[in-house]
């Protein structure tokens, strides 16, 4: 019935706006929605913009700032591509349904502490690309998915996602973060994230400040030089890390027996000068990226133990050319718990 409802709204917005009229009567009648006020009734849509069905388009417009007279029904606004340098008070007042806001590659500086205030059901936001020197404050706490890729955030402070007990998915890669600039209590609050991508950033070392129920962590790209102990202990969750394209030459013994859960490690890109010991205790570990390193010998049971109690899952891939390892030297046993004929990638060697 709602699909239906919805194809004819549709159809219906491409024939004349009379109709359209009687036809929003009628669905409020049917509680479908609420009842048109009279400014309703003189259907808008900005300039330079393209509206259908509660979806206002206005991307690659060359816009300066927000338009005004956004419907009030809008779910979805999108504004990417323009030179909005900043989102005022009012900018968005009124919106009471958005649903998904789109702002990547724009050149907002500022984001006013109340601009978002009568949003209460934002799922999507999307800044990426800005010139943004900290995080909005005062975001809707109803936020899924928050993207801010590529501005200028050196630090994330205490409560920056203060009741935000739904956000999924936060990238923030590309901006001038470091460690230091994640505060202890940054994350409090925020109970259901599981994927965080900080990478291109200035990290020194693994944050350790981040929520505690990851999934997906991705740290590559940055300049992180090892992996101490308790850098994992909080994420147990983990069931992918990716920490390629760093300046790992140091992995402390047990660091990774943290994270039980992990299925797939990449640490190619680094300095590393030998398999780390942990790996081999972690059961459901199937692909391991280690290619183009500096490890220079591989033990019969770097990756399969011994006792075979403790290894459960075979794994599918495992990289490892770009290391000065002599393949005549590898026992074909060190390789004994990985399936498939192409499991194991050693390519050229250097020498
Ligand atoms: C790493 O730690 C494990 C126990 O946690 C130990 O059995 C193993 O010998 C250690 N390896 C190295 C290289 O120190
Ligand atoms: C690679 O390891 C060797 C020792 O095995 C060391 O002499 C060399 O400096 C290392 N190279 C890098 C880039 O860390």
């Amino acid at each position: 019935m709602k699909i239906f409802v919805f194809l004819s709204i549709a159809a219906l917005c491409s024939a004349k706006s009379l109709l359209q009229n009687e036809f929003l009567h009628f669905l409020a009648e049917q509680d479908i929605i609420p009842a048109p006020s009279p400014d309703d009734l003189i259907f808008t849509c900005p300039l330079k913009c393209i509206c259908q069905i509660q979806v206002v388009q206005c991307s690659d417009a060359g816009l300066k700032s927000v338009p005004a007279k956004i419907p009030k029904d809008t779910v979805m606004l999108d504004l990417q591509n323009n030179k909005i340098t900043e989102i005022k008070e009012n900018d968005l007042k009124n919106l009471h349904l958005l649903y998904a806001l789109f702002l990547i590659n724009n050149r907002i500086t500022k984001i006013h502490p109340k601009a978002f205030r009568s949003i209460k059901h934002l799922k999507l936001l999307y800044l990426s690309w800005n010139l943004l020197p900290q995080l909005p404050t005062n975001l809707p706490t109803s936020i899924l998915e928050l993207r801010i890729d590529d501005n200028k955030i050196k630090k994330i402070p205490k409560n920056a996602f203060k009741g935000m007990t739904f956000l999924h998915v936060l990238e923030m890669s590309g901006n001038p973060l470091d460690a230091t600039g994640i505060e202890p209590d940054a994350f409090v609050g925020v109970l259901r994230l599981i994927y965080i991508r900080i990478s291109q950033a200035k990290l020194t070392s693994v944050p350790k400040n981040l929520p505690p129920n990851l999934y997906e962590l991705y740290l590559d790209h940055n300049k992180i030089s090892s992996l101490e102990l308790q850098d994992f202990r909080q994420y147990k969750d983990l069931y992918r890390l990716d920490l390629s394209y760093n300046q790992i030459k140091h992995i402390e013994n047990g660091s990774l027996a943290y994270l039980p859960n992990l299925r797939q490690i990449h640490l190619e890109n680094n300095k590393v000068n030998k398999v780390p010991a942990s790996i081999k205790q972690l059961k459901y570990l199937q692909v391991v990226y280690l290619h183009n390193n500096n490890i220079s010998k591989i033990e019969v049971d770097d990756f399969c133990p011994k006792e075979s109690r403790i290894k459960k899952l075979h794994y599918s891939g495992i990289s490892l050319f770009g290391n000065p390892v002599k393949h005549w030297e590898i026992q074909p046993a060190s390789f004994q718990c990985v399936s498939g004929a192409h499991g194991v990638q050693l390519g050229n060697f250097r020498k």
